[in-house]
């Protein structure tokens, strides 16, 4: 019974003890040396220099079991200690106090505390520093490290807002790799219409990521499933945050911001250390408002900027010389007369959202309704493709808008009168075209077709020889396949199919014959879906991410 009792106690004091190496507690104080562990090993926290050249110390975290000493947290990013005499205690009512203690001098503090009381700091295997009262549990915590990001961005961390808390995060890069104060890079999220992400060089937007639309930012340029993480949104009246969740917890990553501006997503690979995954910014579409106002930025073009359809260079000059900025006007000015409409333009990255509206619970043809009624409303959207659900308007020049042929979005813009009455005017010639071209091109198919049976029937008569039959035969299916393929559309006739078809509907150039006539055809069948469906965002909620 005795030895049992021992045993237990033993059991309790091994137990506290791995406890308490994740955990500061109330007047406990790490000295330079000294760091805590988080609970299954993942990150530790205490003091370190950057780099050998440095001896400026900072408080920080750091992954421990893998990937070991890459940095993820610095606490006092501005204000180094020059000697290894830094200590942080926790104070009674749950503040961080880190002090050089030849000076005493506060180096840095937590934000936030409250009456003393049973509180305790402890490193979670997520690289989160977390002070929370002992009776409130972590979720109604004092104060954590993940509200207030460096250059990384961790699995689970949430970015954006929380109203309740005060809190609007943003990550900010390094000044160098030797020095973790501030560079003039960040991402952050924009909330002065529907919340998007932009990455800024000082005040210069660079890159915009965009907006959620229900499945993906509607700048991922990527619509494949990532196997690793999965990007998620949430937004409500107090928080509007968006994170990233690892498919499985087991693998390390992290999205970092280097100190020359690159956003990068990196995984851990034993075998070979820190392996990019993959990079936000890839092509020169990604510059923010490259191509101007009611310009549209498409990678497969060259030069990469066009107007939108029934736009032109509002500086042809200077558009010459590929200078872009000065944007594109509308041929046929709007002027809120009757008769103003929208047109649908598929595939694309939504405009920047600065100013726009948003309601999540109207329909798209109460959207529509809303924007029409508006002389003010430029372009309307859905704002949830998954549900499709969601009013997205906007009230200012369209702006930052590239062709993503994989996995863009709709919007409409609106449209004069006139503008909308030649559309009219070219899909009725363009259906007359297609009216001509198929019964031609299949009656020349059959045509050809029945040549080709007869002569193979006068060859059979002629020649009884089973092998010649076989290889007639075989040239036979290829004629019938080409036939439906090619003679329906030549030269001459796709560019009168496509006359209308703006730049940004191009896929490619020159060589890219087939790819106008795919659109051609797309365009043709569209028409008639929507006749039969006027929700246009059913056809493209099929599009995975
Ligand atoms: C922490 O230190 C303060 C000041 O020295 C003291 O008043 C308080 O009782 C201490 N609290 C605990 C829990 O040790
Ligand atoms: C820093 O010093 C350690 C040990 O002396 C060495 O292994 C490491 O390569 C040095 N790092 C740099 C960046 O010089
Ligand atoms: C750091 O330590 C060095 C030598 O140990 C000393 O000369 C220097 O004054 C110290 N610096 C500060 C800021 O305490
Ligand atoms: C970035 O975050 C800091 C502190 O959290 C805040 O003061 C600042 O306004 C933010 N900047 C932007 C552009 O969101
Ligand atoms: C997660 O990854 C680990 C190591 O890469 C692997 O052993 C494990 O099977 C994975 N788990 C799942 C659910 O895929
Ligand atoms: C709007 O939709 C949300 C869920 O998406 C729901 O919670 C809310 O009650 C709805 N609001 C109205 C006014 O219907
Ligand atoms: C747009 O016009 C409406 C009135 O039609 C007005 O209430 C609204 O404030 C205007 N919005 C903007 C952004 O100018």
């Amino acid at each position: 019974m005795e030895v049992l009792f021992i045993l237990l106690y033993c059991f309790h004091i091994l137990f506290t003890c791995t406890i308490a190496s994740d955990t500061i507690s109330i007047n406990q104080t790490i000295r330079d040396g000294q760091t805590i562990v988080s609970a299954q090993q993942a990150f530790e926290l205490g003091f370190f220099s950057p780099s050998n050249a440095s001896h400026n110390r900072y408080l920080g975290i750091w992954y421990k079991q893998y990937a070991t000493g890459t940095v993820v947290w610095v606490a006092n990013r501005e204000t180094p200690i020059s000697n290894k005499t830094g200590e942080l205690t926790l104070n009674p009512g749950g503040l961080l106090v880190l002090r050089d203690s030849t000076t005493n001098q506060i180096i840095w503090s937590s934000d936030a505390s409250r009456e003393a009381g049973n509180v305790v700091a402890q490193l979670l295997d997520d690289s989160n520093f977390i002070v929370f009262g002992g009776e409130d549990g972590q979720e109604n915590y004092i104060w954590q490290s993940f509200d207030h990001p460096g250059n990384t961005l961790m699995p689970d961390m949430k970015f954006g807002r929380n109203l309740k808390r005060g809190i609007v995060t943003n990550y900010t890069s390094w000044k160098s790799d030797n020095d973790p104060s501030p560079g003039p890079f960040m991402i952050c999220m924009d909330f002065s219409g529907y919340p998007q992400i932009f990455q800024k060089n000082g005040d210069q937007i660079q890159y915009r990521l965009g907006s959620w639309n229900g499945l993906a930012y509607s700048g991922n340029t990527n619509n494949h499933p990532n196997p690793i993480y999965r990007n998620w949104f949430y937004m409500d009246e107090i928080e509007t945050s968006a994170v990233y969740v690892l498919r499985n917890k087991s693998v390390l990553a992290r999205l970092t911001l280097s100190p020359q501006g690159n956003m990068a997503q990196w995984n851990w690979i034993n075998t070979q250390g820190w392996f990019l995954y993959s990079s936000l910014t890839t092509d020169s579409c990604e510059r923010y408002a490259l191509c101007g106002v009611h310009g549209i930025c498409d990678i497969q073009q060259s030069p990469n900027c066009g107007c939108l359809r029934g736009f032109t260079p509002k500086r042809p000059d200077q558009w010459e010389i590929a200078d872009w900025m000065s944007g594109c006007q509308r041929e046929i000015p709007l002027d809120c007369g009757v008769g103003e409409g929208f047109r649908k333009y598929s595939f694309v990255k939504l405009p920047d959202t600065q100013q726009s509206w948003f309601d999540r619970n109207m329909s798209l043809d109460q959207c529509k309704m809303k924007c029409t009624n508006e002389c003010n409303c430029t372009a309307y959207a859905t704002l949830n493709i998954e549900q499709g659900t969601g009013c997205l308007l906007w009230y200012n020049e369209l702006i930052d808008m590239r062709t993503l042929p994989n996995n863009g979005q709709d919007i409409y813009i609106r449209m004069s009168a006139a503008a909308l009455e030649k559309d009219k005017r070219s899909s009725r010639s363009k259906k007359k075209v297609l009216a001509i071209i198929l019964p031609v091109g299949l009656g020349s198919v059959i045509l050809l077709g029945l040549c080709v049976i007869i002569i193979i029937m006068k060859k059979k008569k002629k020649k009884k020889k089973k092998k010649k039959v076989k290889e007639q035969g075989r040239s036979d299916s290829i004629v019938q396949k080409d036939g439906v393929d090619v003679p329906l559309f030549n030269q001459s006739t796709l560019s009168v199919a496509t006359n209308n078809f703006s730049t940004d509907n191009k896929l490619g150039e020159g060589g890219f014959g087939p790819v106008y006539k795919i659109l051609a055809l797309q365009e043709a069948l569209e028409e008639m879906r929507q006749k039969q469906t006027p929700k246009g965002w059913l056809e493209h909620s099929e599009i995975s991410l």
